[in-house]
């Protein structure tokens, strides 16, 4: 049976929060603890000055929110977006065991609706999250209006390798060893079959670059992370736009 790559919000919050206990475990497991380490070269794109106010939309349990206060220098606050609230649950309980509860808040909201001003926020990141929106466009354009003219984008979404003998490779373990993986260790059905169907289903990282331009951004880069599993786009608000 072909995995069910429907976006409903429902569906996607419910799945998420399904297997939110096992997330961060299963995370680093599925990535050999690569993950960490995209997460703080996104951070390190954003050349934060410690005055910057963030958002981190889809922050799930949060690791790219604490990597923003973590960084040296560190954002100044971070909020946290997600609709999944047992998600957002295990990221509150980090971010208190850090102390970072007067520094990082959380909203539970969706990504094409934040509950944030225009132009109020210095910097956005989302991880592993614009894959999963229903509507990516709508989500970049939302990302637009609540940066400030000249504040920056980070996003890290995972992407099908073309490269030789790396593309078979990658699409095996990812299509038949991580769905058994992810099924044994999450006890969930269908999330782990969900994950290669939505990365195959999302928009190639050329694409992708498009809809951040439709948007209005400027200054885009996508930049092929780990032989080009993952791509760190980056963006940036205009000055005058
Ligand atoms: C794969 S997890 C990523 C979590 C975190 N950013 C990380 O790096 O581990 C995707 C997260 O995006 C959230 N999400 C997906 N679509 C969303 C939407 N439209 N609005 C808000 N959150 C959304 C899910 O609930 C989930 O927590």
């Amino acid at each position: 049976m072909e995995p069910n790559v429907s976006k409903s919000p429902d569906r996607i919050a419910s799945m998420f929060d399904a297997i939110a206990g096992r997330y961060d475990f299963l995370n680093h497991v599925l990535s050999a603890g690569i993950d960490r380490r995209w997460r703080r070269r996104a951070i390190q794109s954003l050349s934060l000055t410690g005055a910057e106010r963030v958002l981190d939309l889809c922050t799930g349990t949060a690791d790219l929110a604490i990597a923003a206060r973590t960084a040296r220098p560190a954002a100044r606050r971070v909020i946290g977006v997600d609709f999944a609230a047992a998600m957002l649950g295990i990221g509150r309980e980090k971010v208190r065991r850090r102390s970072f509860d007067g520094s990082i808040a959380f909203v539970r909201g969706d990504a094409t609706r934040v509950p944030v001003l225009d132009g109020s926020v210095d910097a956005v990141t989302v991880a592993f999250g614009i894959r999963n929106v229903e509507h990516s466009q709508a989500a970049c354009d939302e990302i637009y209006r609540v940066l400030a003219r000249g504040g920056r984008l980070a996003i890290l979404e995972f992407a099908v390798p073309t490269m030789p003998v790396v593309r078979p490779a990658y699409l095996w373990y990812f299509n038949h060893v991580l769905p058994r993986i992810g099924r044994a260790l999450s006890r969930h059905q269908v999330a782990y079959d969900y994950l290669p169907a939505s990365v195959g289903a999302f928009a190639a990282p050329g694409e992708f670059v498009t809809i951040l331009r439709q948007s209005g951004f400027s200054d885009i880069s996508a930049v092929p992370l780990t032989l080009g599993i993952v791509f760190l786009y980056t963006a940036r608000r205009g000055s005058g736009g």
